[in-house]
């Protein structure tokens, strides 16, 4: 949602703050600030718009050596300088930066406005400054502590008082917090991306904890001022993960990554020997597996497509009872938890509060819930009951791509073990592990043939409104489809079961309505080309995906984007790579801004 980050050091603090708050645009980016400190005084820059603009209104010689800042996703207030963090308490002694919600933000102003503070934001977060003055007496840690205290909601949070310099104040609930521990220097940020040019030893900051840095010293308390031991970890990826390297955006270097990606989802987690998949992190004997009854999945938007995938496959393969579900729903329906089920929170961040919170409410009431998440040590990692990362490296772009083929990859494997287990022969297996390592070099192929793609987004790129159809296990990758050219493109587009459009979506045909329809050669390919056949009736125009050489297809569509004939089961990897391709090069055509699209932030930490 937004990003924080805090410093403390004796670098140019002005550049490590804006340094570090690109690295965090992705999460957030109406609009920006910082508040240096030095030599007893506070001086805050902030704008709306994207840090370059916040970048070009810094004078010059600013100098300090402890300072935080925010990038910002709207969720109260409008996108004004004003509404933008750092916010400050009336004297201007306090400055704090806020990720996350206050849901009792109103009753506290009112309290605060009536004891005669004064508001500069139509921010929730700005209450925070001033609860702060309130319980301020000299001792900033205490009076945090008295503030959050009184705060409903979710709050990643950094701040200082201008009476302490140096030192720096963290706290976290619902809203990641991560510490970086430098050579004489010590950093606050949202997510390791803003520190890893500086430091791999982190500390991720819990639920309910405070921690105070200073440039050599850090101490971590909860709320009853008890201390707590942190473990130091080491982050396992480098910076130049999070470059672009060469590529015109990050959505196009993650679209390309993921012949390497989909492999180190693979990795080390296959027996081919025994035609099976080790997925140590279950943390489930294989006794215990074998007791699952049913499986069910929440996640949100692109997780949620990986997540009806992998219910396709568990179903139809491994012949357990498997559903996918919106976790936003799930929350707030008062799940019935039937034993033997198993459970697992899909989310590439591991910070989606929807997921989050809803694994929590599964948990809560006794179910066993496994993440399947990419950033390691994230919220939705450390509080699952077991897990398996996807190892897709950093995804920066807002719009998910090489996470997608790396969730399903996993539920891959999961699916092999699990049939393996029951009664999938040792030969099955082995065809299926070997057409699952051709997914790679097929995934390749699509790439390499990129400039068909690329035409045909420009050829349609125009049109207003798309359907985007499959069936069976390619339906979620329609889903997917429709998602990646929606949110990049700003064109609207809906996903449909192709069978289903006869039901009503098939009344939106006509010559300026496209259809893109995925039609791999499985046991359904004659029902879609009838339902391609009822579009053309209506003028609708068809560009279909279909197997290379499939000659019917190509007399019958308007347009065709050929893929690589793969194991029937396997065609959402082959098909979703294209759709991605499609909205990335229609948004490019349309100018818009790919990797951070209008509205959008890469983890939505707030319901
Ligand atoms: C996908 O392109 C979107 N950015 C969005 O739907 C995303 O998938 C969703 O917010 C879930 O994020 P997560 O995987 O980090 O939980």
């Amino acid at each position: 949602m937004c990003g924080i980050i805090g410093y403390c050091g004796p670098k140019k603090t002005a550049s490590i703050l804006i340094e570090g708050l690109k690295r965090l645009e992705y999460r957030g980016y109406d609009s920006a600030g910082i508040c240096i400190a030095g030599q007893g005084q506070f001086r805050i820059i902030k704008s709306k718009g994207k840090i370059k603009n916040l970048q070009n209104q810094l004078p010059d010689g600013l100098s300090g050596n402890y300072g935080i800042g925010h990038t910002r996703w709207a969720t109260h207030g409008g996108v004004t300088d004003n509404n933008a963090h750092p916010h400050t308490d009336c004297a201007g002694k306090i400055a704090i930066a806020h990720n996350g919600i206050i849901e009792n933000f109103e009753a506290l102003k009112n309290i605060l406005t009536h004891e005669g503070h004064k508001f500069q934001s139509e921010t929730d977060s700005e209450v925070i400054a001033h609860l702060i003055e309130k319980y301020y007496k000299g001792n900033l840690e205490k009076a945090v502590k008295e503030a959050i205290s009184l705060i409903k909601g979710t709050y990643g949070l950094v701040c200082m008082h201008v009476d302490e310099p140096g030192l720096i104040v963290g706290a976290r609930n619902g809203s990641p917090l991560v510490m970086g521990i430098g050579e004489n220097e010590m950093f606050l940020a949202s997510d390791v991306t803003a520190i890893i040019a500086h430091t791999k030893q982190v500390v991720y900051i819990e639920d309910k904890e405070v921690v105070c840095i200073t440039q050599n010293e850090f101490r971590t308390t909860d709320l009853n001022n008890r201390e707590i031991e942190k473990e130091v970890e080491q982050v396992s990826w480098e910076l130049q993960e999070i470059e672009k390297s060469g590529f015109s955006h990050f959505m196009e270097k993650e679209i390309f990554e993921q012949p390497e990606s989909i492999k180190r989802a693979i990795i080390g987690r296959i027996v081919p020997e025994l035609a099976t998949a080790k997925l140590g992190g279950l943390n489930l004997s294989t006794n215990q597996l074998l007791n699952v009854e049913r499986i069910k999945i929440i996640a949100a938007g692109t997780s949620f497509h990986a997540g009806l995938v992998a219910a396709y496959l568990l179903e139809s393969i491994a012949r357990l009872p498997c559903v996918a579900e919106l976790a936003s729903e799930v929350r707030y329906r008062n799940p019935i938890i039937e034993r033997n089920s198993l459970y697992f929170a899909v989310s590439q961040s591991g910070e989606t509060a929807d997921t989050l919170y809803a694994m929590r409410e599964l948990q809560r009431k006794g179910a066993i819930v496994l993440g399947i998440c990419n950033v390691v040590g994230s919220s939705i990692a450390r509080e699952s009951n077991g897990g398996v990362y996807i190892h897709s490296g950093p995804e920066i772009a807002v719009a998910s791509t090489k996470a997608f083929t790396s969730q399903i990859s996993v539920f891959y494997l999961l699916c092999l073990l699990l049939s393996r287990m029951k009664d999938m022969s040792l030969e099955t297996g082995s065809s299926f592990l070997e057409n699952l390592q051709t997914i790679p070099i097929n995934v390749g192929k699509i790439l390499e043939s990129r400039q068909k793609i690329k035409q045909l987004s420009k050829k349609y790129c125009h049109y207003k409104d798309f359907l985007f159809l499959g069936r069976g296990i390619n339906y979620p990758v329609a889903l997917e489809g429709a998602l990646k050219l929606k949110e990049i493109s700003y064109i609207h587009a809906e996903g449909y079961s192709a069978a289903e459009i006869k039901h009503g979506p098939i009344a939106l045909i006509n010559e300026n309505t496209p259809s893109i329809v995925l039609v791999p050669d499985d046991r359904l390919r004659e029902k879609i080309i009838s339902n391609i056949k009822e579009i053309k009736a209506r003028n609708g125009k068809v560009i279909a995906l279909c197997v290379e050489g499939d000659e019917e297809i190509k007399k019958i569509a308007d347009d065709t984007i050929e893929v690589p004939k793969v194991q029937e089961i396997f065609y959402p990897y082959v098909m979703i790579v294209p759709l991605q391709l499609f909205a990335y090069y229609s948004a490019l055509e349309l100018g818009r801004d790919v990797d951070q699209p209008r509205n959008l932030a890469k983890s939505v930490t707030v319901e």
